[in-house]
């Protein structure tokens, strides 16, 4: 919980709000040229616009002179899978051979891939590579990070995944928002009997997950050959139940109408959206669903772009994240992320800022004290070596970031 001052910064990119911004808002950051912010106690305490006194004693502050850099909130990553065994490097080759993500699923690779190797993992051995891979993305500027389980699909599995979670959030400066995903694959054992698989997880894992605390949203992938949408409204309808928000892998290779049932379900996000229809798009606009977009798997898997413009320019709020995963987008690259968004969904590079700070604070519940630069939100922020935002996606692949903060303290 520290006491700094970032004074004179080129530019205090405020990205102001306490809620998701749809649509044209998105473009408004709010930007203070040569302003100081105060954070006081691990709280932003003040933010001061050029020729206004510093109202502390400064003797108590460590301070940063942030001449010729541009100050952000720290960025928020609302959807990744970091906490797994193994990898799949094999797969990735085939991949670039021309074996489709689906192709290789049936074959056993994937996920299942993946949840053996989790499964055989010790909980000490995922916390630590847990724990590398946060300090990765520190160093990229993130500062609050979504973890999924879904890599277990056994009780205990996904209990260690999240216990996991739980605690590289209390050890690590980063903090770790974890959401229950027990319906991210059919593991074997489960073929052929897919509903009951279902009505394991609303039976038996809902109450313990609940009652433990050890997430706060519940994930399914509604996709073909994995749940279908009616599997995935009885599954989001009791997790519900169960006092959980709601998200979802929605049309990310086949278009399922998950757009649609997000916002019938008035689900926290939807996620992917590669192939979101049109009403499924609109949807999501009137009821305030976020879109999140994850530019990375796009790329990865050689996928169409989900159409981000189109998504703002219909009034979607819309955030970005990495999907941080060993399988479709082994990359937690923000720089990266910024220019294929900018790029390819042609997002500005303001809607790009809102859509990776406060809509993606949305998109975890957390807009109210994260994701901007407002008196009373948590001091976490990053300090830019360029003197403005718009350098995120210009240095297209290159590390921009140079000091992030987190609750007042220099952790880079
Ligand atoms: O978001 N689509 C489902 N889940 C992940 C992929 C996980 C994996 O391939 O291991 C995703 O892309
Ligand atoms: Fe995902």
């Amino acid at each position: 919980m520290g006491n700094i001052i970032i004074r004179n910064a080129a530019q205090v990119v405020t990205c102001s709000g306490f809620r998701g911004k749809r649509g044209r808002d998105m473009s408004d950051l709010q930007v203070i040229e040569h302003g100081t912010v105060i954070v006081t106690g691990g709280i932003i305490s003040h933010v001061l616009h050029p020729g206004e006194p510093i109202p502390v004693n400064e003797q108590e502050y460590e301070v940063i002179h942030a001449e010729g850099k541009a100050l952000l909130p720290g960025f928020v990553d609302p959807h990744t899978h970091f906490v797994f065994g193994g990898y799949r490097e094999e797969e990735f080759s085939w991949r670039m051979r021309g074996d489709s993500y689906l192709e290789i699923m049936h074959r056993g690779g994937g996920i299942m891939n993946t949840t053996t190797a989790t499964r055989a993992a010790t909980e000490e051995e995922l916390t630590a590579s847990g724990r590398q891979r946060l300090d990765a993305m520190m160093h990229l500027g993130i500062t609050t990070v979504e973890g999924k389980s879904g890599y277990g699909l056994d009780r205990e599995t996904e209990l260690k995944q999240l216990r996991v979670m739980e605690r590289l959030s209390e050890t690590h400066p980063m903090d770790v928002v974890p959401t229950f995903m027990g319906a991210h694959a059919i593991p074997a054992g489960w073929k052929g009997r897919e509903d009951a698989f279902i009505d394991f997880n609303i039976r038996e894992m809902f109450p313990l997950v609940a009652q433990e605390k050890l997430a706060e949203s519940v994930d399914i992938f509604c996709e073909k050959d994995v749940f279908t949408q009616e599997q995935s409204r009885r599954y989001l309808l009791a997790a519900r139940d169960h006092g959980f928000l709601l998200k979802i892998h929605a049309d990310e290779i086949i278009q399922m109408g998950g757009a649609e049932l997000a916002a019938e379900l008035h689900c926290l996000s939807a996620d992917h959206l590669l192939q979101a229809s049109d009403a499924g798009i609109h949807a999501l606009a009137e009821t305030g669903v976020v879109a999140t977009l994850l530019p990375l798997t796009a790329f990865s898997l050689r996928g169409p772009y989900a159409r981000g413009r189109e998504m703002i320019d219909a009034g979607c709020i819309v955030a970005l994240a990495t999907d941080f995963n060993p399988g479709s987008s082994f990359t937690a690259s923000v720089p990266l992320l910024f220019a294929l968004a900018c790029i390819y969904m042609q997002l500005t590079p303001e809607e790009a800022v809102t859509a990776f700070t406060l809509n993606s604070a949305a998109a975890i519940n957390r807009a109210g004290s994260i994701g901007s630069i407002d008196v009373g939100k948590q001091g976490d922020l990053v300090l830019l070596q360029f003197p403005s935002y718009k350098f995120l996606p210009y240095h297209v692949g290159m590390n921009i970031v140079e000091t992030v903060i987190k609750r007042g303290e220099i952790v880079i």
